[in-house]
């Protein structure tokens, strides 16, 4: 492969310049051809329907559907003893799944949940941890037109709850326990507990994964094993053609405001859009052990754990367990065991390893490794040097791919498999074709070469989102508003002279905490809920190894004090609210909160504060400029 980073000028390359060009200047005709590398039980009639958007709608007409395109397609091949999944838990077990194995548990399974009563558009909420039914019970739903809503495990019960609640899931899959730094989070009973504030989940079925104990429902509750018993390993269940805009799945993202929003994607277009993004960005093929180490409750696991290397014919690793977990070097031996030669992690992990040092990472022969990938908030150059020079051993390509939940799949980054431009630390390089992105200025100007704007992308695609599940207008108004037009991902951008992008972090109020999306006000929401808060603020702080962490300020009702008991019990509140993700770094007491006169919260002025910057910006909106004082004590600058 051989491109690296070199210091020539930078010149976009005419084949890369092509595509772009064509994917631009003719969408409906370059995407009518690319959208049949799938299969398709009936051609669309319309490539493009954008009568009434932003509702953009793609492949209308079209028939088809994912887990045939996943499944069925590999095992009238060859590659139906190819393994398409390798698993390891968190103890060291392995377990492989050829094609043809995950054929036949998806049908087994597809079948159990038609005999549930589950059908077409029914939801079906998954909450398991990492393992191999998880993608099973994903494809099975899709094989019957079902639309599954994946819950990461380390979500709370009410988080789970307002997950099952929205979508209005009539059967929930969950696991006795799941194993995390060898203890066992025990998903059944937090399930139960969701499972109190939800009216629509009418069964429960449950994969023994961590042999804890768990109260079964009669009933209501079932488990796995003992369902599969009856079903035959020549169970075949038809795939449900689908229509192409009929919902593949939901998955819950953070915003701006306290409750989540359910993203949700097409089917023919969301798959057309992981396929190819997929094969330009890595360029695999049939001899490649892909592994990306996203939990598939995010949708880097959706999107590059699943569907899109399975849609590819390729083997996918799946890990159950913490990356370091119970050693710094988990991570190298699960490459070196396997062969891995496409790996694809976040920053926060990135300086995590670089934390623990060179040393791990020599312990183990990484020589099968070709290609490298990064995601999930921007990685900074020190982290880059150092995958690329002491993991990729100078080889590797760096692939740093700037998505999000909302675009289904990549949308800048670098493709390897069109044509490599040299790489810069830091920069995910340029737009996918397909993808017409700009920089604006506040006022909706492009913002001239070097300086720091809005990202905005001006044409639909393929892979984005049909919409928010239940509040088209929320759909409008976080997308759509802020430019006319335009689709806002809300990232701050610049993009430099040679063109390239550099994506410069959160615009709005959320946050990017170990490259996991938290809402500043889902947090802020918990923490008011408790009766001794009377106002609370949540702004990020940047952290050498999470990117950023969560700060909280808290102004308490009369006849409280501050105490660490009174802290521990916010922190505890904030993790059954949301999860352990979303605890505050730090929480301070404070009397007042900085305000505009009109009274908002000055989240710029917490935030520079925090920093420990010498400049607080324009205060001349403030109301009372004591707090001020207050909190630069407090926070020690
Ligand atoms: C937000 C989306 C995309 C899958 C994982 C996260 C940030 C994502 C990059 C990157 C800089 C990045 C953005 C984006 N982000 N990738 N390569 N460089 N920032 O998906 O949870 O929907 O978060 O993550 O801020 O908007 P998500």
């Amino acid at each position: 492969m051989g491109v690296l980073p070199v210091e020539e000028k930078r010149v976009i390359t005419a084949q890369m310049e092509e595509l772009r060009k064509q994917a631009l200047e003719n969408p409906e005709q370059f995407w009518d051809e690319k959208a049949r590398a799938l299969e398709w039980f009936k051609i669309w009639e319309k490539v493009l329907d954008d009568s009434q958007k932003p509702f953009f709608r793609w492949f209308v007409g079209g028939l088809i559907n994912a887990s045939y395109n996943c499944l069925d397609k590999h095992v009238k091949t060859w590659r139906k003893n190819k393994v398409a999944i390798i698993w390891e838990g968190e103890g060291g077990e392995i377990r492989k799944y050829t094609y043809r194995d995950l054929f036949v548990e998806v049908n087994r399974v597809a079948s159990l949940l038609r005999n549930f009563g589950i059908r077409e558009g029914d939801r079906i909420a998954l909450y398991l941890p990492m393992i191999p039914e998880l993608p099973i019970f994903m494809l099975a739903a899709a094989r019957i037109g079902a639309i599954h809503t994946v819950v990461f495990s380390g979500f709370s019960s009410d988080s789970l709850a307002k997950r099952i609640n929205d979508s209005k899931a009539r059967l929930l899959v969950t696991a006795d326990g799941g194993f995390r730094r060898g203890k066992i989070v025990p998903l059944k009973e937090i399930a139960d507990k969701a499972l109190e504030q939800t009216f629509s989940v009418e069964n429960v079925i449950v994969v023994k994964r961590a042999g804890n104990p768990v109260n079964m429902v009669e009933g209501r509750d079932f488990w796995l094993h003992t369902l599969l018993e009856g079903v035959s390993k020549n169970t075949y269940i038809e795939p449900v053609k689908v229509d192409s805009n009929h919902p593949l799945f939901i998955l819950y993202t953070s915003g701006t405001t306290g409750s989540p929003k359910g993203i949700y994607h097409s089917t023919g277009g969301y798959l057309v859009w992981v396929y190819w993004t997929f094969k330009w960005a890595f360029n695999l093929n049939d001899e490649d052990i892909w592994w990306c180490t996203a939990d598939i409750g995010w949708i880097t696991g959706h999107s590059y754990v699943v569907y899109g290397p399975l849609m590819h014919g390729l083997t996918t690793l799946m890990y159950e367990g913490a990356l370091d977990y119970p050693a710094p070097d988990r991570v190298w031996s699960i490459i070196e065991k396997h062969g891995v030669t496409g790996f694809y992690t976040s920053p926060t992990a990135i300086r995590m390893f670089m934390r623990y040092g060179k040393n791990w990472v020599e312990l183990h022969d990484l020589s099968s490794l070709r290609i490298l990938g990064s995601v999930g908030e921007p990685i900074n150059p020190e982290a880059w040097e150092w995958y690329f020079n002491i993991v990729g051993k100078g080889k590797c390509p760096i692939i740093d791919t700037w998505w999000q939940t909302e675009t289904g799949g990549f949308m800048i980054s670098p493709a390897a498999g069109i044509q490599l431009l040299p790489l810069k630390p830091g920069s995910a390089t340029i737009p996918l074709p397909g993808v017409e992105a700009d920089v604006y200025t506040e006022d909706g100007e492009p913002a001239p070469p070097g300086t720091q704007g809005y990202l905005v992308i001006k044409k639909p695609w393929p892979g984005m989102l049909l919409g928010v599940w239940g509040d088209p207008k929320r759909y409008i108004e976080t997308y759509w508003s802020r430019f006319p037009n335009c689709y806002y991902p809300g990232d701050y951008a610049m993009r430099d002279e040679d063109g390239y992008f550099w994506i410069l972090g959160r615009a709005d109020e959320v946050l990017k905490v170990a490259a996991h999306r938290i809402g500043t006000m889902e947090i802020e929401s918990a923490l008011v809920s408790h009766p001794a808060v009377a106002e609370a603020a949540v702004i990020g702080k940047p952290d050498p190894i999470k990117g950023e962490v969560p700060v909280a300020f808290v102004v308490l009702r009369e006849g409280y004090v501050p105490s660490l008991k009174l802290e521990e019990e916010l922190l505890n509140l904030v993790s059954e609210t949301i999860g352990p993700i979303a605890k505050p770094a730090n929480i301070f007491f404070v009397h007042k909160l900085p305000k505009t006169r009109s009274g908002k919260i000055m989240r710029r002025v917490l935030k520079a504060i925090v920093k420990g910057e010498e400049s607080l910006g324009d205060l001349s909106t403030i109301e009372d400029a004591s707090a001020i004082e207050e909190l630069k004590s407090l926070v020690g600058v």
